[in-house]
């Protein structure tokens, strides 16, 4: 795939609850679609809750990609960590509780850069866990922007309200369908995502 190289890769990383249904899919159909397009870079999947940690996709979400001949994608379920936000340029949510949590972790991770900034190098006190997850990037770093995955359900724009667009229903307790229908919906937002960077590339400074 081509695309335009007037721009630095974008990290993206995929969020729901479980990381075993909603954002597995949206990272195997998106590293299907995308992986080697020249702006885009790392791409992840993780959840806000840990009930799930280490396990593989659920086999539903795999037996729809498989159905859709994504058939080389693997994963280990991890939790959103604080780091995430430094080294992830977006951060896509599936819903809306998704999104509330994420926002809320991203003031806080701003928070901890701005005491950091702050704060004179040297000075005694405590390291907060988070100052130490961002120790290592410095001042001037760039916190991810959150969204939801459905902003971008519309070709060609973002939604103009964060958390606006379609949300993407949890399948866990639901029937089979429930799965296809996330499929179409990653599909569609993948696309929109990548016609969306490559009108807004990120810059390359
Ligand atoms: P996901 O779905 O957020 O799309 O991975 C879920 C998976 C498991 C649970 C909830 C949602 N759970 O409660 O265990």
């Amino acid at each position: 795939m081509t695309g335009d190289s007037n721009g630095r890769p974008a990290n993206v990383l995929f969020v729901c609850l479980g990381n075993i249904c909603r954002s597995p899919m949206a990272e195997g159909v998106f590293r299907n679609f995308a992986a080697s397009h020249a702006l885009i870079g790392e791409i992840d999947s993780a959840g806000t809750a840990a009930y799930h940690r280490l396990e593989p996709p659920d086999p539903r979400t795999m037996s729809t990609l498989r159905r859709h001949k994504i058939t080389d994608y693997d994963h280990a379920a991890r939790k959103v960590t604080r780091e995430d936000f430094l080294t992830f340029d977006y951060l896509l949510a599936m819903d809306k509780s998704n999104l509330r949590e994420l926002l809320h972790e991203r003031e806080s991770v701003i928070a901890a850069l701005q005491r950091k900034s702050t704060s004179k190098s040297g000075a005694k006190g405590t390291r907060s866990h988070v100052d130490a997850a961002i120790g290592e990037y410095g001042e001037d770093a760039k916190v991810a922007v959150v969204r939801m995955f459905g902003d971008f359900g519309k070709a060609g724009t973002l939604n103009d309200r964060v958390g606006g667009g379609e949300v993407v229903q949890d399948p866990y307790y639901g029937g089979a369908n429930g799965f296809e229908e996330v499929y179409q919906q990653v599909v569609r937002f993948s696309q929109n995502f990548v016609d969306y960077l490559e009108q807004n590339p990120l810059s390359s400074e």
